[in-house]
């Protein structure tokens, strides 16, 4: 492979040979693997449009599931290789039954650093308890406007007052923070609902972050047009409420971080369209099916279901863990017209 003009701005170079076995997973542009997202099921009780299809999606029938010893044993094998932030992701993660005790299974796993959740916060009530008890020590609740009536038409379901009460119960539990909202921020939409959110992160201390709308819905109606931009949503809020003061972020960070000028709220803006940042993309993720994929956009997967149930020992799983993250694509093609092939499932089937 060549380096394009881009690569070199984004400051990657190729390698032609893979880095030996050192403890870390490394790709051919030198990327460090840190970041492995688990999806433990791609059911979901919400609808989202930018995401599930209204009805038609087929689930994985239950024995294609990895079982909590699965995920432990590949998660073990990871963060043995420098993983070392872990997010269970869905469809919905809640919905899967013993949520729980996969938490405090992965919790006891040293060399952890962050064991967090994104989910769509219906289930919170009743299970943010459990969850601190077991471990979780950060969370990402998904929720795109305040008003009932919207978010009616947005998941599909009427059920704001329940995420609401999710949150609220959330904040007992000291142990998992921050809380952060993400908002998916679509155009001729999303603009009414910024500052209302924004104010929710000055009044309650939640990190709310603005996420520009990715070709990943099942429904497939995803156009250029539709994504409002973190520039555009940062201006709105600007002139609404107060200037935004950039904060440190960290290198692989999905989120470019803010603080209101008063010092009170901090917003962040995830611009993977306008913005993007594969340069320094840390993350690996395991669908729900054991399938490992190098990038939120793979057309590829890697089976790891088929020999972990072979039989397979660690030595020749880590051998081809480091081979497809070897491979990880260099970045997403999401601007390059023509060049750009929608990612082999949707976004409730990856998890994010
Ligand atoms: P934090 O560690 O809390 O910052 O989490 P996160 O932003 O990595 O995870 P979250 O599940 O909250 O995802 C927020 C949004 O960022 C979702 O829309 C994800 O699909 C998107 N996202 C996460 N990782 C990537 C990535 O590697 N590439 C792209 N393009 N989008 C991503
Ligand atoms: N584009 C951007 N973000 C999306 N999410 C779901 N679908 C899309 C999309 N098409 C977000 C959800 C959730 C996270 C896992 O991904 O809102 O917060
Ligand atoms: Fe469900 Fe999350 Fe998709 Fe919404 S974005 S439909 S909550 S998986």
């Amino acid at each position: 492979m060549s380096a394009t003009p881009l690569v070199q701005i984004q400051g990657l170079q190729p390698r032609a040979v893979p880095a030996v076995s050192d403890g870390q997973l490394v790709d051919s542009f030198g990327r460090v693997m840190g970041d492995l997202r688990i999806s433990v099921t791609d059911r979901c009780n919400f609808r989202c449009v930018y995401c599930m299809p209204e009805e038609g999606l087929q689930w994985l029938n239950r024995e294609s599931l990895l079982t909590f010893d699965e995920i432990e044993r590949l998660a073990r094998l990871f963060v043995a290789q420098g993983v070392h932030e872990i997010r269970l992701t869905g469809g919905e993660p809640t919905l899967r039954p013993g949520l729980p005790d996969l938490v405090a299974r992965l919790a006891k796993i040293p060399g952890i650093t962050s064991l967090s959740l994104t989910t769509n916060g219906f289930m919170l009530k009743n299970l943010a308890r459990p969850l601190a008890e077991a471990g979780l020590t950060r969370i990402n609740v998904s929720l795109d406007t305040l008003d009932h009536e919207r978010f009616h038409q947005i998941t599909r379901r009427p059920w704001l007052k329940q995420v609401l009460e999710g949150l609220a119960e959330l904040e007992r539990y000291p142990s998992i923070r921050p809380i952060k909202i993400n908002a998916v921020a679509m155009r001729h939409w999303s603009e009414t609902e910024a500052v209302p959110l924004a104010l929710l992160a000055r009044e309650k201390g939640y990190i709310v972050r603005f996420i520009e709308f990715m070709p990943l819905d099942a429904d497939g109606n995803w156009e250029h047009e539709r994504v409002l931009t973190g520039r555009e949503i940062k201006a709105i809020l600007e002139r609404e409420i107060m200037p935004l003061v950039p904060i440190p972020t960290e290198k692989s960070s999905t989120s470019r971080r803010y603080r209101f000028a008063d010092g009170v709220g901090e917003i962040g803006f995830i611009n993977p369209v306008s913005e993007p940042f594969c340069a320094s993309c840390n993350r690996l993720r395991l669908t729900a099916d054991g399938q490992l994929r190098t990038c939120l956009f793979s057309i590829d997967e890697w089976d790891l279901r088929t020999p972990l149930r072979s039989g397979i020992t660690d030595e020749q799983l880590l051998e081809l863990v480091r081979d497809a993250v070897w491979h990880k694509e260099l970045k997403h093609k999401i601007n390059e017209g023509e060049a750009f092939q929608r990612a082999s499932r949707s976004m409730s089937q990856i998890g994010g």
